[in-house]
């Protein structure tokens, strides 16, 4: 892709990683690619802020040396140490050796232990200023959005916010800016991103939110370390934050269950028609066959979630059991559940699951419903009952 100039001589040089699938191990399905998002800022004194994952550093060169020989670069903001925004740093820094990184502690620290090198490193807090000539950067220190070591950095004479991470999207376009593309798949891909990686976050989410308000900061473009820079409406992924950091939720329920011989899927499709009987809208996922990428972005805004499994070994089964245990990890708050499921001779999977929500903090809101092998008619009308009663509960 290449070069575009986002402001008045600054410059998007970062790079499209379309074919990536899989990120942060396997806990993230980036089914749309994504981006790795630096920015060269040519004033009197030169800045790159973040670099790219280290296969792309080639990429990340050639495209500054289209606009400056990199021995100019004066000095490299690195926002986050995580290999995605500094790969390509030791291999840059080897072109522009008298270059000055700065970063928070945490950063020099997390840089020194991921790649040795003894660069010029400048520690820099909250509110501390780096001139350019004629802009001014401001650094924010932003720990645990998502990293210790986060930081955003601000223009204020370009009203532009860099805030590494947050406020980005798993999205691989041509397009840079949040105007050009759909937005209903770019929300999509912010929702996943806030969900799967910040949700946990939240509270610090909102006290940053509120911190930047109150430093009166004007803002009219955020340009993110991957995906599309919000440049037509930055208070809409501003808003959106902020609902998700304070969990607010709409009437729907996410229906997840991993059935054994079909059994508990019957539940699971009749329990849905109880919740749609009563006009709430309902999601039903069989989590064995499913992304849980998109099942978390779905339960983002759900206020119901009802979980099933069969029981196997007395416990519930594999896969729903490893998506419990992510959910768990994201922390959501003010959530209701309930659980059903099939078994054979002995019980086991609902007690488990309820178990696991409630560690999560999730409120349990009505006795499980359990099934002997197959579900008779008469149970299966219960379990339309057990999924009006659900519904009801949120009306
Ligand atoms: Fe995109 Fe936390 O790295």
């Amino acid at each position: 892709m290449a070069i575009v100039e986002i402001k008045k001589d600054i410059f998007w040089t970062g790079v499209v990683d379309w074919n990536v699938r899989t990120f942060h191990g396997h806990t993230y399905n980036t089914n749309r690619g994504t981006t790795y998002n630096a920015y060269l800022i040519l004033d009197d004194k030169i800045a790159l802020v973040d670099t790219v994952a280290g296969q792309f550093a080639d990429e990340l060169i050639e495209k500054i040396k289209q606009l400056i020989p990199p021995e100019k670069i004066d000095y490299i903001i690195a926002n986050h140490v995580e290999t995605d925004h500094s790969g390509a740093l030791p291999r840059l820094l080897k072109l522009c050796p008298s270059a000055k990184v700065f970063g928070t502690k945490k950063c020099q620290e997390g840089l020194a232990k991921h790649y040795g090198g003894n660069w010029d490193f400048q520690v820099v807090k909250t509110a501390d200023k780096l001139e350019l000539g004629r802009r001014t950067l401001t650094f924010i220190e932003a720990a645990m959005l998502h990293w210790p070591d986060s930081m955003f950095t601000y223009c204020a004479e370009e009203r532009l916010l860099l805030p590494n991470d947050a406020f980005g999207q798993h999205y691989a376009t041509c397009e840079r800016f949040d105007d050009e593309v759909d937005q209903g798949i770019l929300m999509d891909e912010a929702a996943k991103y806030y969900g799967n990686i910040l949700w946990p976050l939240s509270p610090l989410v909102l006290k940053k939110i509120e911190e930047i308000v109150k430093m009166d900061i004007a803002i009219d473009m955020i340009a993110p370390s991957h995906g599309i820079i919000w440049r037509k409406d930055p208070g809409k992924i501003i808003n959106a934050y902020l609902s998700w950091a304070k969990n607010e939720t709409k009437p729907k329920v996410v229906v997840v269950y991993e059935t054994m011989w079909g059994a508990t899927e019957k539940m699971a499709r009749k329990i849905s028609e109880g919740i749609t009987d009563k006009g709430i809208s309902v999601k039903l996922i069989d989590i064995a066959t499913a992304d849980r990428t998109e099942v978390i972005k779905e339960m983002l805004d759900a206020k119901g979630y009802i979980i099933g499994s069969s029981t196997h070994n007395n416990d519930m089964l594999t896969a729903i059991a490893g998506f419990l245990a992510f959910l768990k990890g994201l922390k959501p708050q003010k959530r209701i559940a309930a659980v059903f499921g099939s078994y054979g001779w002995a019980g086991g999977a609902a007690k488990s699951i309820e178990s696991v929500l409630k560690e999560a903090g999730i409120e349990i809101a009505q006795p499980s419903l359990a099934v002997q092998y197959v579900p008779t008619d008469e149970e299966l009308r219960k379990c339309l009952e057990f999924g009006r009663e659900f519904a009801s509960k949120l009306l």
